[in-house]
This record gives C-alpha cells, structure tokens and sequence, in this order.
C-alpha cells in the first residue's frame, strides 16, 4: 500500500472514499466537524436528513456510506461513529481507522483518504497520523493465509492522509513510514500465529526469523538441543522431550552503537502447548498453536527495530519448542536442573511456559543484559483476571513498569500491573527441590511471575503475560479474529523511548 500525506481540503483531494467520524452527540471532532460542514453544503443537507432519519447514530464503529455523485471530489464520503465524546480516547481512532479500511476494502475501494481524526485533541498530529496508518494496515489483515481457493482479495492500493496545513503534513512522512513498519510487524507476528502447528515448528519459525535477520540486518545465532545440553538448559530440554521436532533457542542480536545498556526481549515459544501429560482439556485447543505468540512478537519487533534504525542495543531472545506427549516426556513429579544452577520440581506440564523461560532468562544475564522483557501468553489465570482487555503486567522497577505502561499507552495496548508481593514466593516451595512449577490456582498469574523473577537477578525487568490478549475471539469492524499479534507495539515504543531518553 501507498502511503501518503498531502495538504488540502479533503473533499477536493480525487479518492474514491474519504473517511471522517461523527460522536454520537452529531459533533465531530475538529478536522471532520470542518469537512461534513463544507460536505453538507454541496450535497444539500443530505447529511442532516441522514441524521434526522436516524442512519447516523454516531455509535462506535457505525458506517455510513455516501455517494457524492460528483457533487465532491471523493466519489464516496464515508461516515464512521467514534461513540459517546466522554469516552474518546485514541482507541477510538484507531477503532475507526480500522473500521473505514475493512469496509472500504471490502467494497473494492482502491484508494481512500483520511483527515487526521483527533490530531489536537489527544494526541498530536504526528500520533493520529501513525495510528490511522498503523490501524489501517492492522484492520485489513485477514486470517485466511492457507485458503487455495477464494481468498478476501482487494487490498487498498494508496491511503492519503489529508490536513489543510502544509507544516503539519511535510512533518508527517517519519510517523507514516513508522506506522507502516509497525504494523507489518504486528501483521507478521499474526502471519505466524495463524500458521498452524504442522506447519509452523520450531525449525520452521528458525528459518522464518534467518530471513527477517538477514532482510534487516540483524545477526542471527541458533542453539541447538546439543547446545542447550551443553548449557545445562534442563527447563527447554523437559519440555522438548515429548516432541519429534527439534527445540531451538534463537538469539537475534542488534547493536547499533557502542553504548552499555542492552535491552533484552524474550518471548514465549511454544509452536502448540498440548499440556503434555498433564493434557489439556479438548475444547480450543486448537488455539494452543498461538502459545508461540510472545516468541512471534518478538520477531516482529527485533525486525521493526532494525527497519526503523533506532538508536539502542536490544537483543531478542526466542526458545521455540512444541509441548506434547510420548515416552520420552517429561512427567510430574521429575525435577530439572536449570541453566542458572536451581532446581524446579514439575507438579503440572501444563505449566511449561515458565520452565522455558526460566533459562531464556538465565541466558539473557548470562549475555549482560541490563534490562530485560519477557513476554508470554502464560497463565490462564491472567486471562481469568483481566479477560482480552489488558496484559498483565509484573515488574520489580516502578520507572520500568511506568514506561511500559505508557509504551503500551501509545500502541494502543493496554497493560494492567499485577502484584509481584514476596509471600508468592511460598506458593512455589517444593519439598524436593528448590522450588515447583505450580503453587494452586490461586493467584497463578503472580506465582508464575514469581518462579521468573527467580531467574533474572537484581536486573530491571518486566513480565508481560498476554495469554488473553494474543488473541481476538471473533472478527470485528476493526480487526480479524485470530492472532493479534499483541505486544509487538509496546516493545517497539519501549525501544523507542529508550533510545531518546529525553522524550525526543
Ligand atoms: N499456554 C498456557 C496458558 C494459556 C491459557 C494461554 C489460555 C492462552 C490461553 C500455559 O502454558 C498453561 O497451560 N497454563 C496453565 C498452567 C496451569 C496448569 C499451572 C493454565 O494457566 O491453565
Ligand atoms: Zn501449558
Ligand atoms: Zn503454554
């Protein structure tokens, strides 16, 4: 898709849709309130009678399509609602921004434009036009990857962000070029949720993350199970035991400069999380094949990262493995020596999340990280708590938590901090060893979030357990169901903060 900003009046730019939004007070925000005046007086009033006859109602992600009939430039003005003003925030331009480009795609509409929704209000004009790209391109992502025959085709071919203001638009072409690689990124960790397990193995997502690194730039360095042997990484080897697929523990490195700090992004791998002997119930376990979504989002970002140049030393840290079942399984009740030394008595192989990372932890110290993220579709008792709204967040740093909050802010995702209290620690002690890898129900999310903290020393670090968030349950205005490829977002406006810590 062709991205562009120009400066005009959009009702005079030649698209065949240009999208505005209206409150369901009948206002509209600045930009849109100046264009459907203007609009009103050349189509007559029709907007009004489409009011008075109750077809705009202004609710969230409503669509009204207008034929101007050559009265505008645009052949088609399309009205999308942004709900109740109280509750504006910039999830409701990014709602709207997916909105407009799934319904206009769908129509066939080829080349649309937009005003800069909200550009002013909330956030500058900067962040409206990133998130209007990036929510765009996020919205016309269909599932439907392994269909041979019709697949929803028709992408958008150019999308034209439009402002009167010739200063505001010559400053936007960093914020478009941003939204286009963060979105890609997000579509690309979707790409290899959506791909099922029989396809995407951990061998498979190995050679997927070789050609990203050498596409952009990053080093790419693969262990091995012999290499994990040698390593002592008796959490990844447990869990790999059940499987005829090689385990794999990719690190991507990115080093642009010859400053200290080292961030290190690690994202939960399982390519299908079966529960092993401690099975799973069958019902959606189809959606296990996702449980390599924190591994996926970090693909996306390591290559986001590299694509956009930022200035900071980040390395991505992915242990892939499947979680099944056979005679050389791992069972409750064995006790596994990890990589950093402390022993973990099994009580659930379901619980193979935390004993993956448990090592891809020990090994990000071992590389001096001096700053560490982990990221994992985790616990489904973070899912229980906070339902597909939020990720659960756990940090031992308030300023590290804060500024992932705040990353999160801008992504369009939200975070929930969960508490980390020392008494957790309790609920993990074995009488075996030095600690079990399922303390009860009860406060799971925290208890996992416990048994990682284990593992990463005195260095700044955040948990990020998405076992909810990873995925949208059913196909909405703004976004398809499937993977969300959630977290791919937060990391980058991490990465982005801290590269200009000024603010810049
Ligand atoms: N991958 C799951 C967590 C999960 C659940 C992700 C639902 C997405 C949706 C994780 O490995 C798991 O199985 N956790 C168990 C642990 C428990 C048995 C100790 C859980 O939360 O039920
Ligand atoms: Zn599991
Ligand atoms: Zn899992």
């Amino acid at each position: 898709m062709e991205i562009r900003a120009i400066d005009g009046q959009i009702e005079q730019v030649q698209t065949e849709a240009a999208v505005v939004t209206i409150f369901e007070d009948k206002t509209a925000l600045p930009e849109s309130q100046a264009v459907l005046d203007r609009a009103e007086r050349a189509l007559g009033g029709l907007i009004q009678s489409l009011i008075q006859a109750g077809e705009i109602k202004g609710k969230a992600n409503e669509t009204t399509l207008i034929h101007t009939q050559g009265r505008l430039a645009p052949q088609r003005l399309l009205v999308v609602g942004l709900g109740k003003r109280e509750e504006f925030s910039p999830f409701a331009i990014r709602r709207a921004a997916g909105t407009a480009a799934r319904f206009l795609r769908r129509r066939g509409c080829k080349r649309i434009s937009s005003v800069l929704h909200g550009a002013g209000m909330s956030l500058s004009a900067l962040e409206s036009a990133r998130a209007i790209v990036e929510a765009s391109l996020v919205g016309i992502y269909n599932p439907d990857i392994l269909k041979t025959g019709e697949r929803e085709p028709r992408d958008i071919e150019q999308l034209i962000l439009v402002d009167p203001q010739w200063d505001v638009v010559s400053s936007l072409q960093p914020a478009l070029l941003a939204g286009e690689i963060t979105a890609e990124s997000v579509n690309l960790a979707r790409d290899l949720g959506n791909e099922p397990a029989n396809i995407m193995t951990p061998t498979v997502f190995a050679q997927r993350a070789a050609q990203i690194s050498s596409e952009a730039g990053l080093q790419m360095h693969t262990l091995e199970e012999e290499d994990m042997r040698r390593l002592g990484m008796g959490g990844m080897l447990a869990v790999a035991a059940g499987s005829d697929q090689p385990a794999k523990l990719i690190t991507l490195q990115y080093k642009p400069t010859q400053g200290a700090g080292l961030l290190a992004l690690i994202g939960k791998g399982i390519t299908f999380d079966s529960g092993g002997l401690s099975l799973k119930p069958r019902d959606g376990m189809e959606k296990m094949k996702n449980d390599m979504a924190g591994a996926a989002a970090v693909l996306g970002t390591m290559w986001a990262i590299a694509r956009l140049s930022l200035p900071l030393n980040v390395i991505g840290i992915m242990p892939l493995t499947e979680n099944l079942l056979g005679g050389r399984a791992y069972r409750p009740g064995d006790v596994l020596h990890t990589m950093a030394g402390k022993t973990i008595e099994v009580i659930s192989t379901d619980a193979e999340g935390r004993l993956i990372l448990a090592d891809a932890l020990a090994y990000a110290v071992r590389q001096d990280a001096t700053h560490i993220v982990d990221i994992a579709t985790l616990t489904g008792s973070c899912a229980v708590a906070l339902g597909r709204l939020a990720s659960g967040l756990f940090s031992t740093d308030e300023d590290f938590a804060e500024a992932l909050i705040e990353a999160g802010e801008r992504a369009g995702e939200r975070l929930w901090r969960l508490p980390l209290y020392p008494e957790y620690k309790e609920s993990l002690e074995s009488k075996v060893a030095d600690m079990k890898n399922f303390g009860g129900r009860y406060g799971d999310a925290s208890n996992a979030a416990m048994l990682l903290r284990q593992f990463v020393g005195d260095k700044p670090w955040a948990h990020i357990d998405i076992a909810a968030t990873d995925w949208n349950e059913k196909t909405r205005p703004y976004l398809a169901e499937g993977p969300t490829g959630v977290g791919v977002g937060t990391m980058l406006r991490l990465v982005e903060r801290m590269s200009h810590p000024e603010g810049g």
